[in-house]
């Protein structure tokens, strides 16, 4: 008999990621990745000072700087808040999930209004909590006002809140995050701002000063290309970030991570100059879909929601012509989602939508 788990674990669902295909075949075939909204502008500086830093012995011998302080600087002074309300990670998923283990107790109840960021059902889950979906209906917008009379009296510990939301696109407005920290002020409420940066008006920072019960979970995956780099923070109330500092491994940030955010924090010229190009991309692909007929979000993001008649062939049509996309129709009925980097791309994921649409 094998050992058993946890019993928590035995029934806990794992997250479903994106098919790993790429990696494995893009050395030989042209792979034009639209799945899993990475950015993909590393400018030449990045990886000058990559190819740098990985001359010297220490990157690769010496244990990382755990409490990430050049790091922690730069972001705090990006910011406009003291160090003491940054807090980094080895990506915004662990920032997550520290979150998740620090503040749910078994049985507490955890909202999430649905579709969202699905990562964070496993952690909540495996930390837990009780998951209470709050199920938004197409055009998938969001209101505080009726989130907020529908579960005040529910007693959340938790409230999970995606903005810019992936997969759907919406932002929230700060003052309905501010409305929500209030009128839940026994929840811990996560503002997941992953996209943030593709729409700076839908920024939270400032809300830390008067809600002590927010907790802003940020990364440089998408506007700052450094996925695979894995680097993401927490902006909080200096109360939250002491807390979850007690689990926090800081060897797992590595430092040439470190350096290359501090790097890109300091020269942000390029990435504005190409997150405006993403934009206009969005904005452009968006009037093509509406041209063509095809059903899709108003996004915030890098990224649009569509929907097609049959995603799983569109899926397969997709991959045939080298573009990968996310597959979305569990969340949304057929939906699927494209993730906007360069003007060419986009240009040739229309062009299998066209054949698609015209079949
Ligand atoms: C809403 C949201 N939050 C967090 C993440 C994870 O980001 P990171 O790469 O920093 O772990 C993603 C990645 O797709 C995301 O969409």
């Amino acid at each position: 008999m094998p050992v058993s788990p946890n019993p928590r674990f035995q029934s806990l669902e794992a997250y479903e990621i994106t098919p790993q295909e790429p990696w494995q075949i893009y050395e030989d075939y042209s792979v034009t990745k639209l799945d899993w909204n990475e950015g993909d502008f590393v400018p030449d500086f990045v990886k000058r000072t990559a190819r740098r830093l990985l001359s010297n012995d220490e990157y690769y011998a010496w244990y990382p700087d755990c409490a990430a302080i050049e790091l922690t600087k730069a972001l705090a002074g990006s910011l406009g808040v003291s160090v003491m309300n940054v807090l980094t990670f080895p990506g915004s998923d662990v920032a997550l999930e520290s979150l998740c283990r620090v503040y749910l107790g078994v049985g507490e109840r955890v909202l999430i209004p649905v579709p969202t960021y699905e990562n964070l059902f496993t952690f909540a889950a495996s930390a837990g909590g009780e998951l209470v979906f709050v199920s938004l209906k197409p055009p998938f917008e969001f209101s505080a006002a009726s989130f907020i009379a529908d579960y005040r009296d529910d007693r959340p510990k938790l409230i999970y809140l995606v903005s810019p939301n992936n997969p759907c696109g919406y932002v929230i407005a700060r003052s309905d995050v501010r409305d929500i920290c209030r009128a839940f002020p026994d929840a811990l409420v996560i503002l997941d701002q992953a996209y943030v940066d593709f729409s700076p008006d839908a920024s939270c920072v400032d809300l830390i000063r008067d809600c002590d019960n927010l907790a802003i979970t940020r990364t440089f995956s998408k506007a700052f290309s450094l996925a695979g780099m894995r680097l993401g923070y927490i902006v909080a109330d200096h109360g939250i970030l002491k807390q979850v500092a007690k689990i926090r491994n800081g060897k797992n940030l590595g430092m040439l991570a470190q350096k290359l955010g501090v790097e890109l924090l300091k020269r942000q010229t390029d990435v504005q100059q190409w997150i405006r190009q993403v934009v206009e991309t969005r904005d452009w692909l968006s009037d093509q879909l509406t041209a063509l007929g095809v059903m899709h979000s108003k996004s915030h993001a890098n990224f649009i929601l569509f929907v097609m008649p049959d995603p799983k062939y569109a899926l397969a049509e997709f991959k045939r012509h080298g573009v990968y996309v996310r597959d979305k129709s569990k969340a949304v009925p057929n939906g699927l989602r494209v993730t906007i980097t360069t003007r060419q791309a986009a240009e040739q994921f229309l062009a299998v939508l066209k054949q698609l649409v015209s079949r």
